[in-house]
């Protein structure tokens, strides 16, 4: 069963809800409201919407309200073509957007671009290292971009290079180095001047897996150093891994943020927990069937198919029944919904759907 896109609400309609959208339109309407701190937050963003008119209109961003908290790792998780990039890049002031605002710390991204970027770092989706400098050139060449002090800089690269592993590479041309390798040294360039937010657009895009969880540690290791991370990847189990709180982009908008636990149990039937036995009878069965928190007890294939809420809560009880009756059990599994499932849930499609990507003009809102 699949909730249209209307019905779902941002955050979680549960009591474990983590962000509340309501009740930010009336303070945004004064002019520097980024100067007054915002709780927890380093990002606010208020309906942010970015409509392309070229050949056809594409609303590559459509309405899009949430707050990122400082320190976090926070996920953009969409399919390709679901806005990621074009919200990276209107918070990085790399693009205007067409109506909506967003406060990157104390800063207007449309009144103070360059006060915002001089305390961010961003490594956009296609990299731009340049291939024919060595990776010490090029980590040279971007610090004196972003006003690295001269003498600082040495110290700076050499730091990074050592934290990459790449320091006796150092001066080897970036086109000797692998894909993975060239990625680490991308993410660290984008850190040079110890931003204050890293800006990560799919920050593992064909990258084989052992370079792809290389990339993962880089990651950590960054955020360690007390830096914001938002990332937008494709990937689920890029985000499983690595973020906080995570948010859904699907066409445009955002279809649910939340921390992966609360979104996993935005699937009624929540965790499945199969049980594996010698014999059972309809006392058991029935016993089971008394807990509340229980959703529906099946006997499937010779095992016991149960779903929850929270398996690992009403576990104990199961396996209480069982002893209570003297039934051995053979086997005990439990099953949470990936995130892959909790996308299909939202949007009743796969993430590389082959209709993802068609931010076409809909019925939904007119374009200005
Ligand atoms: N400069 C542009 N001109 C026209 N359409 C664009 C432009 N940039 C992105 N788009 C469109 O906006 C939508 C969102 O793109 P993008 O933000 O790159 O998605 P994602 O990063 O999630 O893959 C897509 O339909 C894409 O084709
Ligand atoms: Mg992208």
């Amino acid at each position: 069963m699949v909730q249209p896109l209307q019905n779902i609400s941002v955050g979680n309609s549960q009591e474990q809800t983590t962000q509340k959208f309501s009740g930010r339109d009336s303070v945004h309407a004064a002019s520097n409201v980024c100067s007054t701190p915002y709780g927890e937050s380093i990002i606010r963003i208020d309906h942010l919407t970015k409509i392309f008119k070229n050949q056809r209109t594409v609303i590559a961003v459509d309405d899009v309200t949430f707050d990122v908290k400082r320190g976090e790792i926070f996920g953009l998780l969409g399919p390709n073509g679901a806005g990621k990039s074009t919200i990276i890049r209107m918070l990085t002031t790399l693009l205007r957007p067409t109506s909506g605002t967003a406060c990157v710390d104390t800063y207007d991204i449309s009144n103070n671009p360059e006060k915002i970027r001089s305390i961010i770092g961003v490594c956009p989706q296609n990299s731009t290292l340049d291939v024919e400098l060595t990776a010490y050139d090029n980590l040279e060449f971007y610090g004196k971009l972003v006003n690295v002090p001269d003498g600082a800089l040495d110290d700076r690269i050499w730091q990074l290079l050592e934290m990459t592993e790449l320091a006796d590479r150092a001066h080897m041309k970036v086109q000797t180095f692998s894909g993975g390798m060239r990625r680490k040294l991308e993410i660290v360039r984008a850190f040079i001047h110890h931003p204050l937010i890293l800006f990560l657009d799919e920050p593992t895009i064909g990258l084989d897996p052992e370079s792809r969880r290389e990339v993962w540690q880089q990651i950590s290791k960054l955020n360690e150093e007390k830096t914001t991370i938002i990332l937008t990847t494709h990937y689920m189990d890029e985000a499983e891994k690595l973020c906080q709180r995570i948010a859904f982009v699907d066409r445009g908008r955002l279809i649910a943020l939340d921390i992966l636990d609360n979104l996993k149990r935005l699937i009624p039937e929540g965790d499945l927990i199969e049980i594996g036995f010698e014999r059972i009878n309809e006392e058991v069965l029935s016993a089971i069937r008394e807990n509340s928190l229980i959703n529906s007890v099946e006997v499937k294939e010779g095992r016991l198919h149960i779903s929850a809420k929270n398996g690992s809560m009403v576990l104990p009880a199961i396996v209480a029944i069982f002893e209570k009756f003297s039934l051995p059990m053979s086997s005990i599994s439990i099953h949470s919904p990936s995130l892959e499932d909790v996308f299909i849930y939202l949007t009743g499609k796969k993430l590389d759907d082959p209709s993802n990507g068609e931010n076409q003009p809909s019925g939904r809102r007119k374009t200005p």
